[in-house]
Protein backbone atom coordinates (compact mmCIF):
# COMPACT_ATOMS: atom_id res chain seq x y z
CA UNK A 1 0.00 0.00 0.00
CA UNK A 2 1.22 3.40 -1.12
CA UNK A 3 1.62 6.00 1.90
CA UNK A 4 1.70 9.68 1.09
CA UNK A 5 2.68 11.85 3.33
CA UNK A 6 1.20 15.44 3.60
CA UNK A 7 3.11 18.29 5.86
CA UNK A 8 0.89 20.79 7.35
CA UNK A 9 3.10 23.20 9.18
CA UNK A 10 0.80 25.09 11.07
CA UNK A 11 0.95 27.16 14.64
CA UNK A 12 -1.31 29.74 14.64
CA UNK A 13 -3.81 27.46 15.98
CA UNK A 14 -2.16 26.38 18.93
CA UNK A 15 -1.19 28.45 22.54
CA UNK A 16 2.71 28.22 21.56
CA UNK A 17 4.69 28.62 18.48
CA UNK A 18 6.95 26.34 17.04
CA UNK A 19 4.66 23.27 16.40
CA UNK A 20 4.53 24.19 12.66
CA UNK A 21 8.44 22.74 13.14
CA UNK A 22 6.85 19.04 13.40
CA UNK A 23 6.40 17.99 9.91
CA UNK A 24 10.30 18.49 9.39
CA UNK A 25 11.10 16.88 13.12
CA UNK A 26 8.90 13.84 12.33
CA UNK A 27 10.44 13.42 8.09
CA UNK A 28 13.98 13.80 10.16
CA UNK A 29 13.29 11.24 12.64
CA UNK A 30 12.75 8.59 9.83
CA UNK A 31 9.39 8.55 9.23
CA UNK A 32 9.88 7.41 5.61
CA UNK A 33 11.96 4.21 6.62
CA UNK A 34 9.23 3.44 9.98
CA UNK A 35 6.72 3.28 7.41
CA UNK A 36 8.81 0.94 5.17
CA UNK A 37 9.10 -1.47 8.28
CA UNK A 38 5.62 -2.05 7.76
CA UNK A 39 5.56 -3.00 4.62
CA UNK A 40 4.02 0.57 3.18
CA UNK A 41 5.74 2.20 0.62
CA UNK A 42 6.06 6.33 1.72
CA UNK A 43 5.86 8.71 -0.98
CA UNK A 44 6.34 12.45 0.40
CA UNK A 45 3.80 15.02 -1.32
CA UNK A 46 5.73 17.91 0.51
CA UNK A 47 3.89 20.17 2.52
CA UNK A 48 1.20 22.56 1.78
CA UNK A 49 1.60 26.24 2.48
CA UNK A 50 0.57 27.80 5.61
CA UNK A 51 1.26 31.39 6.40
CA UNK A 52 3.41 32.28 9.88
CA UNK A 53 1.38 33.88 12.41
CA UNK A 54 3.57 36.85 12.03
CA UNK A 55 3.22 37.79 8.63
CA UNK A 56 -0.85 37.66 9.45
CA UNK A 57 -3.30 40.37 9.56
CA UNK A 58 -5.02 40.65 13.19
CA UNK A 59 -7.89 41.62 12.07
CA UNK A 60 -8.67 38.08 11.06
CA UNK A 61 -8.62 36.80 14.75
CA UNK A 62 -11.53 36.94 15.74
CA UNK A 63 -15.03 35.93 14.10
CA UNK A 64 -18.18 37.58 15.17
CA UNK A 65 -19.57 35.86 18.18
CA UNK A 66 -16.36 34.71 20.77
CA UNK A 67 -12.55 34.18 19.42
CA UNK A 68 -11.12 32.34 17.18
CA UNK A 69 -7.70 33.55 16.51
CA UNK A 70 -6.61 32.95 12.87
CA UNK A 71 -9.57 32.00 11.49
CA UNK A 72 -8.93 32.90 7.62
CA UNK A 73 -6.19 31.41 8.04
CA UNK A 74 -7.01 28.18 9.72
CA UNK A 75 -10.03 27.88 6.67
CA UNK A 76 -7.03 28.59 4.17
CA UNK A 77 -5.35 25.83 4.94
CA UNK A 78 -7.85 23.37 5.67
CA UNK A 79 -9.53 24.06 2.23
CA UNK A 80 -6.20 23.22 0.52
CA UNK A 81 -5.84 20.08 2.75
CA UNK A 82 -9.34 18.69 2.59
CA UNK A 83 -8.37 19.05 -1.51
CA UNK A 84 -4.99 17.22 -1.18
CA UNK A 85 -6.03 14.37 1.46
CA UNK A 86 -9.46 13.53 -1.07
CA UNK A 87 -7.24 13.64 -4.24
CA UNK A 88 -4.87 10.98 -2.37
CA UNK A 89 -7.41 8.63 -1.50
CA UNK A 90 -9.03 9.11 -5.09
CA UNK A 91 -5.86 7.63 -6.39
CA UNK A 92 -6.02 4.91 -3.16
CA UNK A 93 -2.87 5.91 -1.62
CA UNK A 94 -3.62 6.68 2.02
CA UNK A 95 -2.88 10.11 3.88
CA UNK A 96 -0.98 10.60 6.84
CA UNK A 97 -0.90 14.09 7.67
CA UNK A 98 1.77 15.79 9.83
CA UNK A 99 0.78 18.81 11.59
CA UNK A 100 0.66 21.22 12.53
CA UNK A 101 -0.82 21.68 15.51
CA UNK A 102 -4.63 19.72 15.67
CA UNK A 103 -6.66 22.52 13.86
CA UNK A 104 -5.38 20.66 10.77
CA UNK A 105 -6.96 17.90 11.41
CA UNK A 106 -10.20 20.37 10.25
CA UNK A 107 -9.07 19.55 6.55
CA UNK A 108 -7.50 16.05 7.09
CA UNK A 109 -11.18 14.69 8.27
CA UNK A 110 -12.63 16.51 6.08
CA UNK A 111 -11.17 14.87 2.94
CA UNK A 112 -11.24 11.55 3.87
CA UNK A 113 -14.79 11.93 4.67
CA UNK A 114 -15.21 13.12 0.81
CA UNK A 115 -14.44 9.50 0.21
CA UNK A 116 -17.67 8.90 1.83
CA UNK A 117 -19.15 7.79 5.39
CA UNK A 118 -16.55 7.74 7.60
CA UNK A 119 -15.47 6.56 11.25
CA UNK A 120 -13.23 8.55 13.37
CA UNK A 121 -10.68 7.69 16.43
CA UNK A 122 -9.24 10.83 18.43
CA UNK A 123 -6.44 9.81 20.35
CA UNK A 124 -5.85 12.76 22.71
CA UNK A 125 -5.59 14.64 26.49
CA UNK A 126 -7.83 16.82 24.74
CA UNK A 127 -11.63 17.17 23.70
CA UNK A 128 -11.16 19.26 21.15
CA UNK A 129 -14.72 20.23 21.37
CA UNK A 130 -14.80 24.23 22.18
CA UNK A 131 -16.34 26.66 20.06
CA UNK A 132 -15.46 30.62 19.40
CA UNK A 133 -17.78 30.87 21.74
CA UNK A 134 -16.72 29.06 24.87
CA UNK A 135 -12.75 28.43 24.03
CA UNK A 136 -11.02 29.76 27.28
CA UNK A 137 -8.00 30.21 25.21
CA UNK A 138 -9.60 31.33 21.26
CA UNK A 139 -6.91 28.85 20.15
CA UNK A 140 -8.34 26.95 16.90
CA UNK A 141 -6.65 23.85 17.87
CA UNK A 142 -8.70 23.36 21.01
CA UNK A 143 -11.88 23.19 18.72
CA UNK A 144 -11.42 20.98 15.44
CA UNK A 145 -14.25 18.51 16.74
CA UNK A 146 -16.96 21.23 17.13
CA UNK A 147 -16.23 22.46 13.63
CA UNK A 148 -16.26 19.05 12.01
CA UNK A 149 -19.41 18.39 13.54
CA UNK A 150 -21.01 22.09 12.91
CA UNK A 151 -21.75 22.69 16.64
CA UNK A 152 -22.56 26.32 17.33
CA UNK A 153 -21.07 28.62 15.31
CA UNK A 154 -19.05 26.01 13.12
CA UNK A 155 -22.96 25.52 11.66
CA UNK A 156 -22.82 27.72 9.06
CA UNK A 157 -19.20 27.42 8.06
CA UNK A 158 -19.52 25.05 5.41
CA UNK A 159 -15.23 24.60 4.97
CA UNK A 160 -15.29 22.98 8.22
CA UNK A 161 -18.29 20.39 8.14
CA UNK A 162 -17.85 16.83 7.70
CA UNK A 163 -21.49 15.42 6.68
CA UNK A 164 -19.83 12.15 6.07
CA UNK A 165 -18.29 11.64 9.35
CA UNK A 166 -20.99 9.50 11.49
CA UNK A 167 -21.01 11.37 15.01
CA UNK A 168 -21.90 7.69 16.31
CA UNK A 169 -18.99 6.50 14.90
CA UNK A 170 -16.83 9.19 16.48
CA UNK A 171 -14.83 7.87 19.42
CA UNK A 172 -12.52 10.10 21.66
CA UNK A 173 -10.15 8.10 24.22
CA UNK A 174 -7.76 9.61 27.01
CA UNK A 175 -8.92 12.32 27.63
CA UNK A 176 -8.21 14.21 31.56
CA UNK A 177 -8.58 18.06 30.51
CA UNK A 178 -11.91 18.75 29.30
CA UNK A 179 -13.40 22.05 29.47
CA UNK A 180 -17.04 23.12 30.78
CA UNK A 181 -18.93 23.41 27.81
CA UNK A 182 -16.98 20.29 26.29
CA UNK A 183 -18.49 18.20 29.03
CA UNK A 184 -21.86 19.42 28.14
CA UNK A 185 -21.39 18.49 24.81
CA UNK A 186 -20.12 14.92 25.48
CA UNK A 187 -23.35 14.25 28.21
CA UNK A 188 -25.90 15.56 25.20
CA UNK A 189 -23.91 14.29 22.14
CA UNK A 190 -24.38 11.34 20.14
CA UNK A 191 -20.00 10.31 19.87
CA UNK A 192 -18.52 8.08 22.70
CA UNK A 193 -15.87 8.89 24.81
CA UNK A 194 -13.13 6.90 27.32
CA UNK A 195 -11.28 9.35 29.66
CA UNK A 196 -8.21 8.06 31.50
CA UNK A 197 -10.42 6.88 34.71
CA UNK A 198 -11.27 4.08 32.19
CA UNK A 199 -8.19 3.21 31.11
CA UNK A 200 -7.10 2.92 34.71
CA UNK A 201 -9.85 0.70 35.65
CA UNK A 202 -10.36 -1.61 32.64
CA UNK A 203 -6.88 -1.31 30.80
CA UNK A 204 -6.02 -0.22 27.42
CA UNK A 205 -6.61 -2.85 25.72
CA UNK A 206 -10.10 -3.33 26.68
CA UNK A 207 -10.82 0.37 26.16
CA UNK A 208 -8.79 0.52 22.77
CA UNK A 209 -11.40 -3.04 21.59
CA UNK A 210 -14.43 -1.29 22.59
CA UNK A 211 -13.58 2.13 21.08
CA UNK A 212 -12.67 0.29 17.35
CA UNK A 213 -16.16 -1.74 18.00
CA UNK A 214 -18.17 1.80 17.85
CA UNK A 215 -15.79 3.33 15.59
CA UNK A 216 -16.46 1.02 13.03
CA UNK A 217 -20.31 0.02 13.85
CA UNK A 218 -21.72 -0.16 10.19
CA UNK A 219 -18.63 1.62 8.60
CA UNK A 220 -15.90 0.02 6.84
CA UNK A 221 -13.41 3.13 7.66
CA UNK A 222 -11.96 5.48 9.87
CA UNK A 223 -9.36 8.11 10.26
CA UNK A 224 -7.10 7.88 13.22
CA UNK A 225 -6.39 11.64 14.80
CA UNK A 226 -3.23 10.98 16.50
CA UNK A 227 -2.68 13.82 19.10
CA UNK A 228 1.36 13.15 20.79
CA UNK A 229 -0.34 14.78 24.34
CA UNK A 230 -2.30 11.76 24.35
CA UNK A 231 0.79 10.29 26.00
CA UNK A 232 2.23 11.54 29.40
CA UNK A 233 4.48 14.12 29.07
CA UNK A 234 7.10 12.15 30.48
CA UNK A 235 7.07 10.16 27.44
CA UNK A 236 6.28 13.05 24.76
CA UNK A 237 7.54 15.97 26.36
CA UNK A 238 7.82 17.69 22.99
CA UNK A 239 4.08 19.54 22.86
CA UNK A 240 2.53 22.73 23.65
CA UNK A 241 -0.41 21.51 26.05
CA UNK A 242 0.93 18.56 27.93
CA UNK A 243 -1.14 17.19 30.90
CA UNK A 244 0.32 14.45 33.46
CA UNK A 245 -1.61 11.35 33.30
CA UNK A 246 -1.74 10.26 29.43
CA UNK A 247 -0.79 6.77 28.55
CA UNK A 248 2.53 5.21 28.62
CA UNK A 249 4.83 4.33 25.43
CA UNK A 250 3.95 0.77 25.66
CA UNK A 251 0.07 1.38 25.49
CA UNK A 252 0.12 3.54 23.10
CA UNK A 253 2.24 1.14 20.67
CA UNK A 254 -0.39 -1.28 21.95
CA UNK A 255 -3.38 0.26 21.52
CA UNK A 256 -1.69 1.06 17.85
CA UNK A 257 -1.12 -2.40 16.95
CA UNK A 258 -5.33 -2.88 17.52
CA UNK A 259 -5.69 0.26 15.61
CA UNK A 260 -3.70 -1.83 12.11
CA UNK A 261 -5.53 -5.30 13.64
CA UNK A 262 -8.89 -3.96 12.31
CA UNK A 263 -7.37 -3.02 8.43
CA UNK A 264 -9.70 -0.72 8.70
CA UNK A 265 -7.42 2.92 8.77
CA UNK A 266 -8.38 4.86 5.61
CA UNK A 267 -6.16 7.96 6.69
CA UNK A 268 -3.88 9.24 9.84
CA UNK A 269 -2.97 12.74 11.78
CA UNK A 270 -0.05 12.96 13.65
CA UNK A 271 0.09 16.38 15.22
CA UNK A 272 0.65 18.84 18.02
CA UNK A 273 4.71 17.87 17.59
CA UNK A 274 6.86 20.63 18.70
CA UNK A 275 10.69 20.48 18.24
CA UNK A 276 11.29 23.40 20.43
CA UNK A 277 9.61 22.23 23.45
CA UNK A 278 10.84 18.49 22.80
CA UNK A 279 14.21 17.12 23.94
CA UNK A 280 16.48 15.04 21.21
CA UNK A 281 13.49 14.64 18.65
CA UNK A 282 11.80 12.07 20.62
CA UNK A 283 8.72 13.01 20.56
CA UNK A 284 9.01 13.07 16.84
CA UNK A 285 10.75 10.07 17.08
CA UNK A 286 8.03 8.33 18.65
CA UNK A 287 5.33 9.72 16.35
CA UNK A 288 7.03 7.62 13.58
CA UNK A 289 6.81 4.14 15.52
CA UNK A 290 3.44 4.67 16.87
CA UNK A 291 2.62 5.19 12.77
CA UNK A 292 4.16 2.28 11.71
CA UNK A 293 2.73 0.35 14.45
CA UNK A 294 -1.07 1.80 13.75
CA UNK A 295 -0.20 1.05 9.80
CA UNK A 296 0.55 -2.82 10.60
CA UNK A 297 4.41 -2.76 11.94
CA UNK A 298 5.22 -6.21 14.43
CA UNK A 299 7.80 -7.24 16.38
CA UNK A 300 8.50 -10.07 14.74
N1 LIG B 1 -9.16 22.91 25.78
C1 LIG B 1 -8.07 23.84 25.65
C2 LIG B 1 -8.45 24.98 24.72
O1 LIG B 1 -9.51 25.00 24.15
C3 LIG B 1 -6.81 23.14 25.16
C4 LIG B 1 -6.92 22.53 23.79
C5 LIG B 1 -5.69 21.77 23.40
N2 LIG B 1 -5.84 21.16 22.10
C6 LIG B 1 -4.90 20.49 21.47
N3 LIG B 1 -5.19 20.04 20.27
N4 LIG B 1 -3.72 20.29 21.99
O2 LIG B 1 -7.69 25.88 24.52
MN1 LIG C 1 7.10 27.55 9.00
MN1 LIG D 1 -5.95 17.73 20.13
MN1 LIG E 1 -4.45 17.55 22.97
Amino acid sequence: RTVRIIGAPTDYGANRRGVDMGPSAIRYAGLADQLRSADTEPVDAGDIRAPHAEECDPDTRSVPTGTAQFFEETKTVCTQLADTVESTLETDELPIVLGGDHSVAIGSVRGSAAAGPLGAIWFDAHADLNTPATSPSGNIHGMPLAALLGIGEFADQSWATAPHLREENLVLVGLRSVDEAETRLIEQRDFTVFTMSEIDSRGITAVVEEALAVATDGVDEIHVSLDLDWLDPTEAPGVGTPVRGGVTYREAHSAMEQVAATSAVRSLDLVEVNPTLDQHNETAELATELAASALGKRIL
